[in-house]
């Protein structure tokens, strides 16, 4: 089928690159000889009708800011058959033949649900701070976030340095460890708590028996958001309780974890991103995430990238439990 006019919306959190991948669709299918328009606020601008028509300058000026222009939200309505009827029947309203979509495994979920009811093309982009997608090495927004991170645990180092005290971090991840671990490794904290370990052993206890704080002043452990660990307060509850002798602090990063100019990579990431999505549907390509394995831009069915069980680097694992001794 020829594609003669691209939606393009962002839909869950917002992840900083969102707007690179908004300009780069845009610019990528007007390069191909497409007409572009702008869904506002997620799934919920199909159902309520908020479409704008976009040209190459609607998306001038906006690859360095954090955020999404085109606003985003959760959507509860598309999450019921009614609602997706409402907004299958605006896309054909509107004369638009195929979606790309920009958001995380929740988002990315509702896309594979509504392509298969109305058997419509829509290609995702994993866009999520979370890094939680399976199939692509990472995520639009994660590096930001990463990076945001490491210079907040800086700015903390300093206080429980000269306090000497023990500090719990509190990350993102919605039950992923990817920022907590990799947070931990670029700012030299001494471990990482994260849900997928939760079942293994106690990671608490592991960190005090492995001496923790023994040749140090001072400790910093970041904790992945997350029901099972209980997150940072979870965790200063328990030391409270079992090892009085330390001096604890909590740290919740929030939300300033995902606001921010994209860094060169995201910006990167998202400009390819986005113009492989419409290379995608020029080559009729439907129900596919965009990945990047290798550097190498790859097609991801739906089904596979929202499986939830993208793993934990082990050896990442290792040089933190390495280099924290
Ligand atoms: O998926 C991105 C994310 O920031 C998660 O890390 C976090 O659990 C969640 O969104 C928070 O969502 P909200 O901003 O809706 O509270």
């Amino acid at each position: 089928m020829q594609i003669k006019c691209v939606g393009v919306l962002t839909s869950g959190g917002d992840a900083p690159g969102m707007n690179a991948a908004i300009r780069a669709v845009t610019r990528a299918a007007i390069y191909g000889g497409m007409e572009v328009k702008g869904i506002l606020r997620g799934y919920r601008g199909l159902i309520f009708n908020e479409i704008v028509p976009f040209t190459t300058s609607s998306v001038s000026n906006i690859i360095q800011q954090g955020g999404t222009i085109l606003k985003t939200a959760r959507c509860l309505e598309f999450t019921t058959p009614e609602g997706r009827q409402v907004a299958y029947e605006t896309l054909v309203r509107e004369g638009i033949d195929a979606l790309v979509v920009i958001g995380g495994d929740g988002s990315l979920t509702g896309a594979r649900i509504f392509a298969q009811e109305f058997n419509y093309p829509i290609v995702g982009l994993p866009g999520t701070i979370d890094n939680d997608l399976f199939g692509t090495d990472t995520t639009i927004g994660y590096d930001t976030a990463l990076n945001t991170i490491m210079e907040a645990v800086d700015k903390i180092r300093d206080t429980a340095s000269s306090h000497e005290r023990l500090f719990f971090i509190e990350v993102m991840g919605r039950e992923c460890g990817f920022l907590a671990l990799n947070g931990a490794i670029a700012s030299g904290a001494e471990a990482a708590i994260i849900p997928e370990k939760a079942y293994e052993k106690d990671q608490l206890e592991d960190l005090i028996s492995n001496g923790f704080r023994k040749s140090k002043n001072s400790s910093l452990v970041l904790v992945a958001e997350s029901e099972v660990t209980g997150g940072a307060m979870g965790m200063a509850e328990r030391v409270k309780k079992e090892f009085p002798q330390y001096d604890v602090r909590v740290s919740i990063l929030g939300h300033v974890q995902r606001g921010g100019s994209p860094s060169a990579s995201d910006r990167i990431l998202a400009s390819r991103m986005g113009a492989a999505a419409i290379d995608a549907l020029k080559e009729d390509q439907r129900n596919v995430m965009i990945g990047i394995v290798n550097d190498e831009i790859v097609y991801v069915p739906f089904a596979k990238a929202i499986k939830k069980n993208k793993p934990i680097n082990e050896s990442l694992m290792n040089v933190l439990k390495i280099l924290s001794t």
